[in-house]
This record gives structure tokens, C-alpha cells and sequence, in this order.
């Protein structure tokens, strides 16, 4: 039974990527379909709100999952059915055929975020391929104008972030900046993954310990210096743009365009960083929107893309298989 043989495919389904790394998505499996709902204990209440990184990455999730299942010769199928009370965005279930996607196992193993060096930026016929995936869903990619203003807006929106200590709190939560931390293999945002230097995680470690005493003396203001400018890191800058109106069901769907997506520039030899900070903050928003001549609130998730000058570390998962895809059938 095609239900059953997914469960031996789960640790390919965990390399979805979410906000945090949090892996907030939870499978059930019942006699005739599986449920794919989240863990309250796994979403970011203080960073994200509204629950959009949330429902997005649920939704990368659900189109990982069928890519993957795809992949290994199952038919399965994704029914939406989202249920905010009892925290549940749909099923997989039995379909007639195999998921059809052009992505292979092998690319969701491969994919990863990249926070360092990337070369140039996306070729035209690449970003007509992105925008085209979001234009089915009825929405858009648009590249945000090269100009100082970014850089300005980033460095607003970290600042506001770490002056924030409820979010800083929950990042401290997330953060794996010590190789001996319990979770270091499990979860969270590595050191390694954030591209520290030992002095640099041990710094960091030290000054979220200190928070509450140095936030009066202007503390926020050196951990948005210390995060650096990632657009110094070289890529072009899109945006995904929902359409006009977009509810929690449709922002799940979104979630499923944004890894299309991100698969999609990752088998063109790209790679992604996503800063979502830009769109967290309502401030910076707004101006975002305004440089793009859209309305803010149809900005769904903003990335640095372009060709990785050395691959990015992986990231760490709960359940994993360190050899890596088994051979297609
Ligand atoms: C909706 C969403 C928002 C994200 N926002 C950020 C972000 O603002 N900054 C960042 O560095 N990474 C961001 N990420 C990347 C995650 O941290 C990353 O997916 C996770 O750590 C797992 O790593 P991987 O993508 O290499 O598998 C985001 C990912 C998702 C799905």
C-alpha cells in the first residue's frame, strides 16, 4: 500500500526547509490517508505572528512530500483541508497516478539554504521560469531594483528584531551556536549553517545570555551590525508577491510555489537565502512594497539568489538518513 511505503520515505520529506528550522509539519497515518498537520510547540509565536512562515513552510513540506513520493513510484495526492483548531492544513492520500513535478529526490537532498558568497544574479529565462510558478497560483516574482536602499531597510529591520526581546528570546530558543548543545544535530540554526567562526558563535552566545542587562546599553543595535550585510555576500533579490487576496489555505499553496521554486533555482545551479526580516518588520514592509510599487501586504518571502561560490553547509534534521537518497526503483 502506497500510505505505508511513505513512511520509510519521511526522512526525505523532513529536508523541507522552515523558518528557523523548526519542522513544525506532523504526519498521522489512518487507514485511508495521511494527515499532515503541525505542533504548536514548533511554530515561532514571537518572529512570526500571523503564522505566514509557518503556513509556508507547511506548505513546502506538503509539495516535498509529493515530490519525493513522486520520485520513489508512489501515487499519491494532496487534498487541502485546512482546520486551524485542529491544526491540520490537508491529507495524502491514493491517487490515480504519480504526482506529476519534474523534481527528483535527489534535488530536495541537494537543496539548502546558502547565507554565504553568491556570484552574479538570475538569468532572464531562469526568472521568467520562477515567475511563470507563481503566475499558475495567482501570484508573482518580481527582482527588487540594485539599489543602497535594501542594504538601509535590512539593517532597520534586524535592528527592530533584536530590539525586540520576546523575538530574541525565541531565537535564543532556535539558535545551535555550540556543537555540544543537545539539539545541535536535531533542529535549529546552527552555527556552521549561519556561517560563524568559533569566536563568532561564542560572541553571539555570550551577548543573548546577557540580553536583558545590555539591551538599555544599546545591545540590539551591535547584533544587527554583528549579523552583517548579507547583500555584501553578492545575488539578486526577489520577491514572491501573493495576489491580492490570499487566505491561511492560500498561504499553505504558496508554500507549495516557494519550494517549486526553490527547486527550481536550485537545478539551475542557484542557490537561496531568504530574508524574511524585510517583510517581518511592518516598517520596513512598507517601504519594500513601495520600492517594488506594490501593496506591502502581498509580500509573501524575499531571497538573495545566485551561484554559490562553495556549497553551504546541511542543515540538521530530526529524523535523518545521513547516506542520503536510497537509488530510484
Ligand atoms: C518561510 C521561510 C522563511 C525563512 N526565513 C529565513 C530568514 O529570514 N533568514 C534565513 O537566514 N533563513 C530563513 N529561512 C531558511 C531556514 O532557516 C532554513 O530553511 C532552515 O534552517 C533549514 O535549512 P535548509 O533550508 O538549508 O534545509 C526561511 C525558510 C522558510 C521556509
Amino acid at each position: 500500500m502506497d500510505l505505508d511505503a511513505f513512511r520509510a520515505l519521511e526522512p526525505w520529506c523532513w529536508r523541507a526547509p522552515s523558518a528557523h528550522n523548526t519542522q513544525p509539519w506532523r504526519l498521522r497515518y489512518d487507514a485511508d490517508a495521511i494527515r499532515i498537520g503541525w505542533d504548536p510547540a514548533h511554530t515561532l509565536p514571537a518572529a512570526d505572528p500571523t503564522g505566514r512562515d509557518l503556513r509556508l513552510s507547511l506548505g513546502a513540506f506538503v509539495e516535498t512530500c509529493l515530490v519525493v513520493a513522486a520520485d520513489a513510484g508512489l501515487r499519491l495526492e494532496y487534498a487541502a483541508d485546512h482546520d486551524e483548531r485542529h491544526r491540520r492544513v490537508g491529507w495524502l492520500r491514493p491517487a490515480a497516478d504519480r504526482y506529476p513535478t519534474p523534481f527528483r529526490t535527489t534535488d530536495v537532498w541537494e537543496r539548502r539554504t546558502h547565507r554565504g558568497g553568491l556570484a552574479g544574479g538570475v538569468e532572464r529565462d531562469t526568472l521568467a521560469a520562477v515567475d511563470a510558478v507563481a503566475r499558475q497560483a495567482g501570484g508573482a516574482v518580481r527582482t527588487v531594483p540594485p539599489a543602497g536602499r535594501l542594504g538601509a531597510l535590512l539593517r532597520a529591520a534586524d535592528r527592530r528584531l533584536y530590539a525586540d526581546p520576546t523575538v530574541v528570546a525565541e531565537l535564543r530558543r532556535w539558535l545551535r551556536l555550540d556543537p555540544a548543545h543537545p539539539d545541535y544535530h536535531a533542529d535549529g540554526l546552527t552555527d556552521r549553517c549561519l556561517g560563524l567562526s568559533r569566536p563568532a558563535a561564542t560572541g553571539l552566545r555570550v551577548a543573548l545570555a546577557g540580553y536583558p542587562v545590555l539591551r538599555p546599553l544599546g545591545l540590539p543595535r551591535l547584533l544587527a551590525v554583528a549579523a552583517g550585510d548579507p547583500l555584501a555576500h553578492g545575488g539578486a533579490v526577489l520577491v514572491l508577491l501573493a495576489p491580492e487576496h490570499l487566505d491561511r489555505p492560500g498561504e499553505v499553496e504558496f508554500g507549495r510555489v516557494l519550494l517549486r521554486n526553490w527547486l527550481l533555482l536550485h537545478t539551475a545551479g542557484l542557490a537561496a537565502h531568504p530574508l524574511s526580516q524585510l517583510i517581518d518588520v511592518p516598517a520596513t514592509r512598507t517601504a519594500l512594497g513601495a520600492l517594488l510599487d506594490v501593496a506591502p501586504h502581498r509580500l509573501l518571502h524575499v531571497i538573495r539568489v545566485g551561484r554559490p561560490l562553495f556549497p553551504a553547509p546541511r542543515s540538521a534534521r530530526r529524523t535523518t538518513d545521513r547516506a542520503g537518497p536510497a537509488p530510484v526503483p
